[in-house]
């Protein structure tokens, strides 16, 4: 087991490489499949455990894989099982865009139901609805997702909640149906508009991407493509609000500015400087910065993947924030550890109501989670004394060599076996 010590304290300058989209990576890889005939080769892929685990489970099905840097090619020509069922299936969210891919390949599929970060109830109705919608037959049978059709035929669907993993899924199912498809309240994530233009480049015909309405027309088949994946919207926003928080100057290169406007907002209403060049935004903050509230959206409003981090920043603020979490219940588990540090956070259902305090106060502390470990890094950071943070596996699933990133940047952060 592993922890990260950090002595906080100081400020953070510099500049920082961000990786590719670990949202996008994570459901690009098991679209690739889709794929009857030549290699993909997906680039920009980020060096994390989530990424491990969807190659170890694209091997269990049979895929040819090759990882070169940050590169990864998938021939799935030869794919053997269309059964998922293993370990790495049933911890990973994403695994369930195996269900998409399958269905439109090959007419059937069987995964185990996904698992994901404990962060509230994570239904698949609206997956279900749309495959359903398409002509497939869909049972939940010991624990799997059974999914059979004899052909599947284009419709209009009108999801009931914006979900990017019903809008991948179903969007990814649809470009081998018969016909058009139109899905209506889609989610407009970037992710989602890296996905779209990955099926395009194997030969897929999807408009509309990034609104709420996307149209796909069928096609026969789809070939492999090279593809590079999009830079990380949520890494990039981690490291601007621990820029803000430790009261630095840091240039986060390569990033889309336009995808970090609602976090670019919120910290300039909060008065730090925040500046957008072509693919970079500069974040700096001298001093405590001024209270705000929060409501987490689907995109374009602000992530909810980046609350617990921005969480962190708002327990140093000055006067009273509220923040409130609109799409995962369950998304506060920090705050105990926080709280341990000295903040003053009060949760009632899904809002949070943060005092600000002078300072927070290095312990011991535990990442439940992803977004719960991002936070407790910046805790970290920004804390008086020394920090230690267990369950960092969590953070290993979706920030890559996190400690040596904010090592450039002037952090004294290190990496401890225990
Ligand atoms: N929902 C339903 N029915 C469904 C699907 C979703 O009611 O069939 C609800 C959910 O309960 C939730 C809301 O719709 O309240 C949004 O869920 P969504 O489907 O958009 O989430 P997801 O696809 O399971 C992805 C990311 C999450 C991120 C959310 C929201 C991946 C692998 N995960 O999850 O990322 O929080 O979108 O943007 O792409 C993270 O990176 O830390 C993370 C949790």
């Amino acid at each position: 087991m592993e922890k990260l010590v950090i002595k906080g304290g100081r400020p953070i300058l510099g500049q920082v490489e961000i990786s590719g989209a670990k949202n996008a990576a994570v459901a690009i890889l098991p679209v690739a499949i889709i794929a009857s005939k030549g290699k993909c080769i997906i680039e920009n892929i980020p060096d994390i455990e989530d990424v491990n685990c969807i190659e170890r489970i694209l091997e269990d099905l049979g895929c040819e894989i090759k990882r070169e840097n940050n590169s990864v090619s998938i021939d799935s020509t030869n794919i053997i099982s269309m059964d998922a069922n293993t370990e790495d299936v049933r911890k990973m969210r994403a695994s369930y865009y195996l269900i998409g891919a399958l269905l439109a390949r090959f007419k059937k599929a069987k995964v185990d139901l996904p698992g994901g970060c404990p962060i509230g109830v994570r239904p698949i109705d609206q997956h279900i609805k749309g495959f359903e919608a398409l002509g497939a037959t869909v049972t939940i049978e010991s624990g799997a997702v059974k999914v059979e059709a004899d052909r599947l035929i284009g419709t209009s669907i009108y999801f009931d909640v914006v979900s990017v993993g019903a809008t991948i899924n179903v969007m990814t199912a649809a470009t081998l149906a018969e016909g058009t498809t139109i899905l209506e309240n889609s989610a407009k994530e970037p992710h989602v508009v890296d996905v779209a233009n990955f099926l395009n480049s194997m030969g897929a015909s999807i408009k509309g991407a990034g609104t709420d309405v996307i149209r796909i027309i069928g096609v026969k088949e789809l070939t492999g493509c090279t593809y590079s994946v999009i830079p990380d919207q949520i890494e990039a926003g981690t490291f601007m609000i621990a820029a803000a928080a430790c009261g630095g100057e840091v240039t986060i290169n390569n990033v889309i500015p336009k995808h970090l406007e609602s976090i670019s907002a919120k910290l300039m209403e909060m008065g730090a400087e925040v500046h957008e060049g072509g693919d970079s935004v500069t974040v700096k903050a001298k001093g405590r910065l001024k209270a705000v509230n929060i409501k987490t959206l689907p995109y374009p409003g602000f992530p909810t993947d980046v609350q617990q981090p921005m969480n962190t920043l708002l327990c140093i603020s000055e006067g009273r924030s509220i923040i409130n979490e609109s799409i995962w219940e369950a998304r506060f588990k920090h705050v105990d550890e926080l709280k341990k540090m000295g903040a003053s956070i009060k949760v009632e259902g899904s809002v949070a109501t943060v005092d600000g305090v002078d300072k927070l106060i290095g312990t011991v502390v535990t990442a439940s989670d992803l977004r719960a470990g991002a936070a407790l890094v910046i805790a970290g950071l920004i804390a008086e004394g020394t920090t230690e943070i267990l369950g960092i596996e969590h953070i290993d699933r979706g920030y890559p060599n996190i400690e040596e990133k904010f090592r450039s940047i002037g952090a004294d952060i290190t990496r401890v076996t225990i």
